[in-house]
Protein backbone atom coordinates (compact mmCIF):
# COMPACT_ATOMS: atom_id res chain seq x y z
CA UNK A 1 0.00 0.00 0.00
CA UNK A 2 1.58 3.34 -0.87
CA UNK A 3 0.87 5.96 2.02
CA UNK A 4 -0.33 9.26 1.05
CA UNK A 5 0.90 12.25 3.24
CA UNK A 6 -1.89 12.21 5.70
CA UNK A 7 -2.52 15.23 7.09
CA UNK A 8 -3.39 15.53 11.13
CA UNK A 9 -6.13 16.90 12.35
CA UNK A 10 -5.75 20.52 12.41
CA UNK A 11 -1.73 20.12 10.77
CA UNK A 12 -0.94 21.42 7.16
CA UNK A 13 1.48 19.50 4.88
CA UNK A 14 4.06 21.20 2.77
CA UNK A 15 1.80 19.82 -0.37
CA UNK A 16 -1.35 21.35 1.68
CA UNK A 17 0.64 24.54 2.21
CA UNK A 18 1.77 24.23 -1.42
CA UNK A 19 -1.86 23.34 -2.99
CA UNK A 20 -1.47 20.02 -4.14
CA UNK A 21 -1.13 16.37 -2.63
CA UNK A 22 1.20 14.06 -3.73
CA UNK A 23 3.60 11.33 -2.11
CA UNK A 24 5.80 11.95 0.33
CA UNK A 25 8.53 9.76 1.35
CA UNK A 26 11.99 10.19 2.93
CA UNK A 27 15.15 8.48 3.57
CA UNK A 28 18.52 8.39 5.76
CA UNK A 29 19.61 10.55 8.10
CA UNK A 30 23.28 12.14 8.95
CA UNK A 31 25.21 12.86 12.36
CA UNK A 32 27.39 15.81 12.67
CA UNK A 33 30.66 15.64 13.63
CA UNK A 34 30.63 15.25 17.39
CA UNK A 35 33.88 17.12 17.96
CA UNK A 36 32.78 19.70 15.24
CA UNK A 37 29.80 20.59 16.98
CA UNK A 38 31.61 21.08 20.36
CA UNK A 39 33.91 23.24 18.82
CA UNK A 40 31.51 25.21 17.86
CA UNK A 41 29.37 25.44 20.32
CA UNK A 42 32.61 26.72 22.51
CA UNK A 43 33.59 29.34 20.23
CA UNK A 44 29.62 31.21 20.23
CA UNK A 45 28.88 30.08 23.68
CA UNK A 46 30.03 33.50 25.45
CA UNK A 47 29.02 35.81 21.96
CA UNK A 48 25.33 36.81 21.97
CA UNK A 49 23.54 36.30 18.38
CA UNK A 50 20.79 38.51 17.75
CA UNK A 51 20.48 36.76 13.85
CA UNK A 52 21.71 33.80 12.39
CA UNK A 53 22.25 34.69 8.75
CA UNK A 54 23.51 31.06 8.18
CA UNK A 55 22.91 28.72 5.15
CA UNK A 56 21.37 25.89 7.59
CA UNK A 57 21.43 24.26 9.54
CA UNK A 58 19.71 27.47 9.31
CA UNK A 59 17.65 30.33 12.50
CA UNK A 60 14.19 28.89 13.79
CA UNK A 61 11.41 31.79 14.42
CA UNK A 62 11.90 32.50 18.20
CA UNK A 63 8.24 31.47 19.37
CA UNK A 64 9.41 28.23 18.12
CA UNK A 65 12.47 27.41 20.46
CA UNK A 66 10.47 28.82 22.97
CA UNK A 67 8.00 26.39 22.45
CA UNK A 68 10.66 23.35 21.69
CA UNK A 69 11.92 24.80 25.29
CA UNK A 70 8.59 24.38 26.89
CA UNK A 71 7.24 21.23 25.70
CA UNK A 72 10.70 19.29 26.09
CA UNK A 73 10.47 17.81 29.25
CA UNK A 74 6.85 16.12 28.37
CA UNK A 75 5.34 16.03 24.84
CA UNK A 76 1.79 16.31 25.07
CA UNK A 77 1.46 14.73 28.15
CA UNK A 78 3.25 12.27 27.53
CA UNK A 79 5.41 13.02 30.28
CA UNK A 80 8.56 12.53 27.75
CA UNK A 81 10.49 14.47 25.36
CA UNK A 82 9.51 13.88 21.82
CA UNK A 83 12.71 12.76 20.50
CA UNK A 84 12.83 9.89 23.17
CA UNK A 85 9.40 8.49 22.43
CA UNK A 86 9.37 5.18 20.45
CA UNK A 87 8.56 5.50 16.91
CA UNK A 88 5.99 2.65 16.47
CA UNK A 89 4.31 3.79 19.57
CA UNK A 90 0.78 5.67 18.87
CA UNK A 91 1.90 9.20 19.52
CA UNK A 92 4.70 9.24 17.32
CA UNK A 93 3.20 7.48 14.48
CA UNK A 94 0.49 10.11 14.63
CA UNK A 95 3.10 12.56 14.20
CA UNK A 96 4.88 10.96 11.23
CA UNK A 97 1.00 10.67 9.76
CA UNK A 98 0.94 14.59 9.41
CA UNK A 99 4.99 14.45 8.44
CA UNK A 100 5.71 11.47 6.75
CA UNK A 101 9.28 12.07 5.54
CA UNK A 102 13.24 10.94 6.85
CA UNK A 103 16.86 10.96 5.86
CA UNK A 104 19.14 13.46 4.94
CA UNK A 105 19.22 16.06 1.55
CA UNK A 106 22.78 14.81 -0.65
CA UNK A 107 21.16 11.31 -0.12
CA UNK A 108 19.17 12.53 -2.74
CA UNK A 109 21.31 12.88 -5.39
CA UNK A 110 21.37 8.98 -5.52
CA UNK A 111 18.23 8.23 -4.86
CA UNK A 112 16.79 10.10 -7.58
CA UNK A 113 18.87 8.17 -10.09
CA UNK A 114 18.40 5.13 -8.05
CA UNK A 115 14.36 5.13 -8.32
CA UNK A 116 14.00 6.44 -11.89
CA UNK A 117 16.64 5.25 -14.11
CA UNK A 118 18.67 2.01 -14.79
CA UNK A 119 22.06 2.11 -15.42
CA UNK A 120 23.37 3.31 -19.03
CA UNK A 121 20.44 5.79 -18.98
CA UNK A 122 20.03 9.12 -20.07
CA UNK A 123 18.93 12.45 -17.90
CA UNK A 124 19.54 15.85 -18.42
CA UNK A 125 20.55 18.92 -16.51
CA UNK A 126 20.28 22.96 -15.85
CA UNK A 127 23.15 23.20 -14.03
CA UNK A 128 23.10 26.81 -12.60
CA UNK A 129 25.56 26.20 -9.07
CA UNK A 130 27.32 24.03 -7.41
CA UNK A 131 24.65 21.60 -5.88
CA UNK A 132 23.31 21.19 -9.35
CA UNK A 133 26.87 20.07 -10.25
CA UNK A 134 27.30 17.65 -7.08
CA UNK A 135 24.25 15.60 -7.74
CA UNK A 136 25.35 15.39 -12.09
CA UNK A 137 28.31 13.83 -10.78
CA UNK A 138 26.37 11.72 -8.47
CA UNK A 139 24.55 10.60 -11.40
CA UNK A 140 27.45 10.10 -13.47
CA UNK A 141 28.71 7.77 -10.53
CA UNK A 142 25.89 5.43 -11.34
CA UNK A 143 26.02 4.65 -14.93
CA UNK A 144 23.97 7.51 -16.19
CA UNK A 145 25.05 10.12 -19.09
CA UNK A 146 24.23 13.63 -17.97
CA UNK A 147 22.94 15.78 -20.31
CA UNK A 148 23.87 19.24 -19.51
CA UNK A 149 21.14 21.01 -21.56
CA UNK A 150 22.13 24.43 -20.31
CA UNK A 151 25.03 24.85 -18.19
CA UNK A 152 26.17 28.29 -16.68
CA UNK A 153 29.57 27.77 -16.34
CA UNK A 154 31.04 30.19 -18.66
CA UNK A 155 29.24 33.24 -15.66
CA UNK A 156 30.96 31.51 -13.07
CA UNK A 157 27.34 30.29 -12.07
CA UNK A 158 26.08 33.88 -11.58
CA UNK A 159 22.66 33.71 -13.72
CA UNK A 160 20.26 31.08 -15.13
CA UNK A 161 19.68 30.35 -18.67
CA UNK A 162 17.07 31.98 -20.73
CA UNK A 163 13.24 30.74 -20.76
CA UNK A 164 12.92 28.13 -23.16
CA UNK A 165 16.78 28.58 -24.06
CA UNK A 166 17.47 24.73 -23.84
CA UNK A 167 15.89 21.29 -25.48
CA UNK A 168 15.57 18.65 -23.20
CA UNK A 169 15.79 15.14 -24.98
CA UNK A 170 12.63 13.08 -24.76
CA UNK A 171 14.89 9.99 -24.33
CA UNK A 172 15.86 11.34 -20.79
CA UNK A 173 14.27 10.01 -17.90
CA UNK A 174 14.25 13.14 -15.90
CA UNK A 175 14.84 16.78 -15.73
CA UNK A 176 17.11 17.56 -12.66
CA UNK A 177 17.30 21.50 -11.56
CA UNK A 178 17.90 23.43 -8.57
CA UNK A 179 15.32 26.24 -7.86
CA UNK A 180 17.73 27.70 -5.58
CA UNK A 181 21.41 27.16 -5.98
CA UNK A 182 22.11 28.28 -1.80
CA UNK A 183 25.85 28.65 -2.70
CA UNK A 184 26.08 31.32 -5.16
CA UNK A 185 22.37 32.65 -4.12
CA UNK A 186 20.73 31.75 -7.85
CA UNK A 187 17.49 31.58 -8.02
CA UNK A 188 14.78 30.91 -11.06
CA UNK A 189 12.65 33.67 -12.23
CA UNK A 190 10.37 30.90 -13.72
CA UNK A 191 9.14 27.26 -13.60
CA UNK A 192 10.91 25.78 -15.67
CA UNK A 193 9.13 22.91 -18.12
CA UNK A 194 9.95 20.17 -18.94
CA UNK A 195 8.94 16.76 -21.47
CA UNK A 196 9.75 14.52 -19.30
CA UNK A 197 9.71 14.30 -14.79
CA UNK A 198 11.05 17.25 -13.99
CA UNK A 199 13.18 16.52 -10.38
CA UNK A 200 14.04 19.83 -8.19
CA UNK A 201 16.14 20.13 -5.00
CA UNK A 202 14.11 22.72 -3.01
CA UNK A 203 16.40 22.31 -0.40
CA UNK A 204 17.28 26.27 -0.09
CA UNK A 205 13.47 26.99 -1.71
CA UNK A 206 10.77 24.77 0.11
CA UNK A 207 8.16 27.02 1.84
CA UNK A 208 9.69 30.12 1.00
CA UNK A 209 6.95 31.34 -2.23
CA UNK A 210 4.21 29.18 -3.95
CA UNK A 211 5.59 26.18 -5.46
CA UNK A 212 3.53 24.27 -8.84
CA UNK A 213 4.31 20.68 -7.25
CA UNK A 214 2.07 19.62 -10.09
CA UNK A 215 4.67 20.11 -12.62
CA UNK A 216 7.44 18.11 -11.03
CA UNK A 217 7.53 14.29 -10.75
CA UNK A 218 10.34 14.73 -7.71
CA UNK A 219 11.01 17.77 -5.14
CA UNK A 220 13.17 17.40 -2.15
CA UNK A 221 14.55 19.30 0.52
CA UNK A 222 16.70 19.07 3.57
CA UNK A 223 15.17 20.04 6.57
CA UNK A 224 17.37 22.30 7.49
CA UNK A 225 16.57 25.91 6.14
CA UNK A 226 13.03 26.44 6.05
CA UNK A 227 11.80 23.32 7.45
CA UNK A 228 13.10 23.20 11.08
CA UNK A 229 16.30 21.45 12.17
CA UNK A 230 18.65 19.23 10.23
CA UNK A 231 18.73 15.60 10.03
CA UNK A 232 15.81 14.61 7.04
CA UNK A 233 14.59 15.32 4.01
CA UNK A 234 11.13 15.81 2.55
CA UNK A 235 10.35 13.81 -0.36
CA UNK A 236 7.78 14.55 -2.98
CA UNK A 237 7.38 12.06 -5.38
CA UNK A 238 4.42 12.03 -8.21
CA UNK A 239 2.50 8.34 -7.18
CA UNK A 240 2.90 7.48 -11.38
CA UNK A 241 6.72 7.73 -10.43
CA UNK A 242 6.93 4.79 -7.92
CA UNK A 243 7.65 1.30 -8.74
CA UNK A 244 10.45 2.15 -10.82
CA UNK A 245 13.89 1.88 -8.47
CA UNK A 246 16.59 0.11 -10.62
CA UNK A 247 17.49 -3.52 -9.20
CA UNK A 248 19.73 -3.03 -5.94
CA UNK A 249 18.33 0.28 -5.17
CA UNK A 250 19.39 0.23 -0.95
CA UNK A 251 16.01 0.04 0.51
CA UNK A 252 16.80 2.60 2.79
CA UNK A 253 16.47 4.64 -0.88
CA UNK A 254 13.84 3.43 -2.49
CA UNK A 255 10.96 5.47 -2.78
CA UNK A 256 8.30 2.66 -2.87
CA UNK A 257 9.70 1.19 0.14
CA UNK A 258 10.02 4.18 1.91
CA UNK A 259 6.26 5.00 1.01
CA UNK A 260 4.41 1.60 1.92
CA UNK A 261 6.74 1.49 5.44
CA UNK A 262 5.33 5.31 5.89
CA UNK A 263 8.64 6.55 6.09
CA UNK A 264 9.39 4.03 8.72
CA UNK A 265 11.80 1.53 7.01
CA UNK A 266 14.34 2.60 10.04
CA UNK A 267 14.44 4.76 13.33
CA UNK A 268 13.05 7.99 11.86
CA UNK A 269 14.77 11.14 12.67
CA UNK A 270 12.46 11.93 15.47
CA UNK A 271 13.22 15.60 16.66
CA UNK A 272 13.93 16.79 13.31
CA UNK A 273 10.10 15.63 12.36
CA UNK A 274 8.89 17.01 15.89
CA UNK A 275 10.23 20.76 14.70
CA UNK A 276 8.97 19.90 10.97
CA UNK A 277 5.69 19.87 12.58
CA UNK A 278 5.82 22.37 14.41
CA UNK A 279 7.85 24.69 11.80
CA UNK A 280 4.58 23.72 9.19
CA UNK A 281 1.61 25.02 11.82
CA UNK A 282 3.84 27.89 12.60
CA UNK A 283 4.17 28.68 8.78
CA UNK A 284 0.24 27.74 8.11
CA UNK A 285 -0.17 30.48 11.50
CA UNK A 286 1.94 33.36 9.57
CA UNK A 287 -0.23 33.35 6.21
CA UNK A 288 1.29 30.26 4.53
CA UNK A 289 3.35 30.21 1.30
CA UNK A 290 1.95 33.81 -0.10
CA UNK A 291 3.08 35.51 3.10
CA UNK A 292 6.39 33.92 3.17
CA UNK A 293 7.46 34.82 -0.15
CA UNK A 294 6.37 38.55 0.50
CA UNK A 295 8.55 38.84 3.99
CA UNK A 296 11.30 37.03 1.88
CA UNK A 297 11.29 39.76 -0.93
CA UNK A 298 11.18 42.52 1.60
CA UNK A 299 14.31 40.85 3.51
CA UNK A 300 15.97 40.78 0.29
CA UNK A 301 14.83 43.80 -1.32
CA UNK A 302 16.61 45.27 1.81
CA UNK A 303 19.95 44.04 1.65
CA UNK A 304 20.34 44.12 -2.64
CA UNK A 305 19.35 47.76 -2.37
CA UNK A 306 21.86 48.73 -0.11
CA UNK A 307 24.31 46.43 -2.14
CA UNK A 308 23.05 48.79 -5.67
CA UNK A 309 23.50 51.87 -3.67
CA UNK A 310 27.08 51.45 -2.72
CA UNK A 311 30.00 51.10 -4.63
CA UNK A 312 31.58 49.25 -1.21
CA UNK A 313 29.49 46.02 -1.73
CA UNK A 314 28.80 43.94 -4.30
CA UNK A 315 26.71 41.00 -5.68
CA UNK A 316 28.13 39.14 -8.80
CA UNK A 317 24.84 37.50 -9.88
CA UNK A 318 22.61 38.42 -13.04
CA UNK A 319 19.95 40.65 -10.67
CA UNK A 320 17.08 38.69 -12.77
CA UNK A 321 18.47 35.68 -11.32
CA UNK A 322 19.37 37.24 -7.44
CA UNK A 323 18.47 34.66 -5.12
CA UNK A 324 15.90 35.88 -2.00
CA UNK A 325 17.12 33.67 0.10
CA UNK A 326 21.22 33.46 -0.07
CA UNK A 327 22.85 36.61 -0.76
CA UNK A 328 26.79 36.19 -1.45
CA UNK A 329 28.32 39.65 -1.52
CA UNK A 330 31.77 40.79 -1.54
CA UNK A 331 33.49 43.83 -0.12
CA UNK A 332 35.76 45.95 -2.17
CA UNK A 333 38.63 45.07 -0.63
CA UNK A 334 38.84 41.36 0.28
CA UNK A 335 41.37 41.74 2.97
CA UNK A 336 38.76 43.71 5.07
CA UNK A 337 36.77 40.45 5.10
CA UNK A 338 37.87 38.98 8.12
CA UNK A 339 37.39 42.52 9.87
CA UNK A 340 33.98 42.56 8.62
CA UNK A 341 33.50 39.20 9.84
CA UNK A 342 34.45 39.60 13.26
CA UNK A 343 32.71 43.27 13.43
CA UNK A 344 29.49 41.21 12.45
CA UNK A 345 29.57 38.93 15.33
CA UNK A 346 30.28 40.97 17.84
CA UNK A 347 27.27 43.22 16.66
CA UNK A 348 24.73 39.91 16.87
CA UNK A 349 25.02 38.89 13.55
CA UNK A 350 26.13 35.37 13.08
CA UNK A 351 27.41 33.23 9.97
CA UNK A 352 27.83 35.91 7.36
CA UNK A 353 30.98 33.65 5.89
CA UNK A 354 30.63 33.11 2.38
CA UNK A 355 30.86 29.30 1.50
CA UNK A 356 34.18 27.57 1.83
CA UNK A 357 34.57 27.47 -1.73
CA UNK A 358 33.56 30.67 -2.75
CA UNK A 359 34.65 33.09 0.26
CA UNK A 360 33.22 36.57 0.49
CA UNK A 361 29.87 37.04 2.68
CA UNK A 362 26.82 35.60 2.11
CA UNK A 363 23.65 36.57 3.99
CA UNK A 364 20.76 33.31 3.77
CA UNK A 365 17.63 34.89 5.02
CA UNK A 366 15.19 31.91 5.64
CA UNK A 367 11.23 32.24 6.65
CA UNK A 368 12.74 32.58 10.07
CA UNK A 369 14.12 35.65 9.57
CA UNK A 370 12.48 38.45 10.66
CA UNK A 371 12.60 41.53 8.63
CA UNK A 372 14.07 43.43 11.61
CA UNK A 373 17.18 40.94 11.12
CA UNK A 374 17.43 42.03 7.90
CA UNK A 375 17.26 45.86 8.65
CA UNK A 376 19.66 45.07 11.59
CA UNK A 377 22.70 43.44 9.09
CA UNK A 378 21.76 46.40 6.15
CA UNK A 379 22.51 48.90 9.29
CA UNK A 380 25.63 47.11 10.11
CA UNK A 381 26.69 47.30 6.92
CA UNK A 382 25.68 50.62 5.76
CA UNK A 383 28.17 51.88 8.92
CA UNK A 384 30.71 49.42 8.28
CA UNK A 385 31.09 50.72 4.80
CA UNK A 386 31.19 54.47 6.55
CA UNK A 387 34.05 53.34 8.89
CA UNK A 388 36.11 51.15 6.32
CA UNK A 389 35.29 52.04 2.68
C1 LIG B 1 20.41 23.24 -2.67
C2 LIG B 1 21.07 22.23 -1.78
N1 LIG B 1 21.03 20.93 -2.13
C3 LIG B 1 21.60 19.99 -1.36
C4 LIG B 1 22.26 20.31 -0.21
C5 LIG B 1 22.88 19.22 0.60
O1 LIG B 1 22.06 18.93 1.69
P1 LIG B 1 22.56 18.02 2.89
O2 LIG B 1 23.65 18.75 3.56
O3 LIG B 1 21.35 17.83 3.74
O4 LIG B 1 23.02 16.74 2.30
C6 LIG B 1 22.32 21.65 0.21
C7 LIG B 1 23.01 22.00 1.46
O5 LIG B 1 23.11 23.12 1.86
C8 LIG B 1 21.71 22.63 -0.60
O6 LIG B 1 21.75 23.92 -0.26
Amino acid sequence: MVRPWRMGQGHPSISSLLFFSLVMVGPVGRVAGRARLLAGVRSWQNRHVTYNFSSGPAALPAELVNRIQEELPDWHGTGMPVMTLSHRGPDFVALMEQDIMQGGGMGQFAAVPLNLTLPGDEVATVVTGRWGLTAAEEAERLGLTVRRVADQAADRYTSVPAEGSWTVPTSARYLYYVPNETIGGVEFPYQPVSPVPLVADASSQILSQPMDLAAHGVVFAGTQKNLGVAGAVVVIVERELLGRARPGCPSILDYTRGAKAGSMLNTPTTFAVYVLDLMLDWVAGQGGVEAMRTRSLERAGLVYSLIDASGFYANPVDPSARSTKNIPFTLADPALDPVFLAESEQAGLAFLGGHRSVGGMRASLYNAMPLAGAQALVDFMRDFERRHG
